[in-house]
């Protein structure tokens, strides 16, 4: 661990900007060094609550500092890009928040930004840096199910109707795809690599975002994904993944992992506890600050080009939808 801390900026501070500073008290050798709001007051509040010294009320007075070291940008999906750019062109090491971006024409736009200029870019894909995860490309790697066959994994949850709010509202990105979509896609991105054949149906709803889907992805050497998001019905949240000498069932991957349960075949099946420590927002910042002081402008667990590589698979997910939202147009 290093003597001197590692100092965070957050711009954008909504809902999961509060998960990620209560991380960082668990990490410790981070610090919440700056806060930065659309408003004064709001970054005030914010910085009390949360014990940032520097409350700014412009995200532009947040990139400029010196003192800071890295922004975790949780601003919504369609202003990614240009908050990571804006903080990334001030030589500030970015986490950004997933989805990476709207579209993989923005994520390109960001990852030139972030080489341009030399510096570390990952998306927040948090669920990647847990035990369990952990765990599981270790057991896939030493082939513990066999040969990988088969990736199950959905992602639904019921939220209230509200045309206004972030999930329902196409100006801000709103839809299951985006929202949730980008967990089961990554997963099934880190498990079977890039997708040959993309097929998906959506239900589009009356705010002109995709309210459901269903999505099927055949992989290198016929490897498929069954995947399905949605946010207005509570689908179970599972993965299971399938290989030709057993399967591993992960219970709740997207929230708080601790725990697989492992079948052999032709043995008794095996849970395995992998409790995480913190709030489990923790993880990524880890891996932010190592990768940063290792001199490292990218993560190994969540590269760049695999982001982007989601992002183009969920583009041709819509175009097959005729989704588009707003920005695009
Ligand atoms: N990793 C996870 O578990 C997780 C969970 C939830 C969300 N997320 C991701 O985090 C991002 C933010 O989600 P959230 O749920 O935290 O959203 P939120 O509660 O609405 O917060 C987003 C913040 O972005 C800022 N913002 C800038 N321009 C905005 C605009 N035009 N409209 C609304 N807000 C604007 C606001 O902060 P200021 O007013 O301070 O400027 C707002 O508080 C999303 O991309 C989402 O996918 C990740």
């Amino acid at each position: 661990m290093s003597t001197t801390k590692f100092r965070w900026g957050i711009i954008g501070l909504g809902s999961i900007a509060n998960q990620f500073a209560t991380g960082l008290q668990s990490v410790p050798d981070a610090e919440l060094t700056a806060v930065a709001s659309r408003t004064q007051d709001k970054a005030d509040a914010f910085g009390e609550k949360h014990g940032a010294a520097k409350r700014y009320g412009s995200y532009q007075e947040l990139a400029a500092d010196p003192d800071v070291d890295a922004v975790y940008i949780a601003t919504p999906h369609p202003m990614h890009a240009e908050d990571s750019i804006l903080c990334l062109e001030s030589g500030k090491a970015v986490l950004t928040e997933k989805p990476f971006t709207v579209n993989a024409a923005q994520a390109r736009a960001t990852i030139e930004a972030a080489r341009a200029n030399n510096v570390f870019l990952m998306e927040a894909m948090w669920t990647r840096f847990f035990p369990v995860m952990a765990k599981v490309r270790e057991l896939i790697a030493a082939e513990a199910i066999g040969d990988l066959r088969i990736v199950q994994a959905d992602f639904g949850f019921r939220a209230g109707v509200n045309p206004e709010s972030r999930l329902f509202n196409a100006a801000l990105g709103g839809g299951a795809l985006l929202d949730v979509g980008s967990y089961c896609l990554s997963l099934a991105s880190m498990l079977l690599g890039a997708p040959e054949q993309i097929t998906g149906v959506a239900e589009i709803g009356e705010t002109g975002i995709d309210e459901q889907n269903g999505i099927l992805l055949r992989c290198a050497e016929g490897r498929i994904a069954l995947l399905s998001s949605a946010v207005r019905t509570n689908t179970p949240q599972e993965a299971t993944l399938i290989g030709t000498a057993g399967r591993i069932h992960i219970p709740s991957p997207w929230w708080k992992p601790s725990k697989l349960v492992l079948t052999r075949d032709g043995q008794e099946t095996e849970t395995l506890d992998l409790p995480y420590t913190g709030n489990g927002y923790n993880y990524q910042a880890v891996e932010v600050a190592e990768c940063v002081r290792a001199g490292k402008t990218e993560s190994s667990v969540m590269p760049q080009d695999e982001s982007l590589r989601i992002m183009e698979t969920m583009d041709a997910l819509r175009s097959q939808w005729g989704l588009t939202y707003p920005m695009e147009r």
